[in-house]
């Protein structure tokens, strides 16, 4: 790993840990797994920076251990991205370019427009397909917000063209778990 995507990396685990709510203690896992999508995307697109996109996935959740949870979590993972950013020295081209990708992860308020914004907006949502999220929400009783929040990430993975066509059948399994799941 290069040396700014290992100190990245190090900051939100040392930033998590000292998190005490267990609902996150998955969240490291759950970077990993963008991880492994954004490898299997960012292939198809030869221009995209890959230190920039690797820093922007290990730090776009980040702002969820940093305030209140109620907050929305892309402009406080922007501004502890920025601040982690300056106080290590990265220059303020590279800030700026990183901390668009996190303010525009989960296309709300400000969509991604950089290829490496759009590679993590929709790794996060095809992430969701293939980890524990969906089946966490479920057994929490949070089935409605779940089967919005699987609508959304389907809708979401549109940024790329090729992508929702690759998640449709977890996408279909996904309802169809839930359409049958035992609560509400
Ligand atoms: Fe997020
Ligand atoms: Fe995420």
């Amino acid at each position: 790993l290069d040396a700014l995507v290992e100190k990245s990396k190090q900051h939100f685990i040392k930033t998590f840990n000292s998190d005490p709510d267990p609902l996150y203690k998955l969240a490291v896992e759950h970077v990993e797994s963008v991880e492994k999508w954004a490898l299997s995307i960012a292939t198809n697109y030869t221009e995209t920076n890959l230190e920039i996109l690797h820093v922007a996935i290990w730090l776009h959740d980040i702002g969820q251990f940093v305030t209140d949870k109620l907050e929305d979590h892309a402009q406080s993972s922007e501004i502890e991205t920025r601040r982690f950013l300056h106080q290590i020295g990265l220059n303020q081209i590279d800030i700026d370019t990183i901390a668009h990708c996190v303010r525009a992860h989960r296309c709300r308020d400000i969509m991604p427009i950089s290829i490496e914004a759009k590679i993590l907006a929709v790794c996060d949502s095809a992430s969701h397909f293939t980890e524990s999220t969906y089946i966490d929400m479920a057994r929490r009783g949070l089935k409605k917000d779940v089967i919005a929040k699987v609508e959304r990430d389907y809708r979401d993975v549109c940024l790329l063209p090729g992508i929702q066509e690759r998640i449709k059948p977890l996408y279909n399994a996904w309802k169809n778990l839930l359409r049958v799941y035992p609560c509400e």
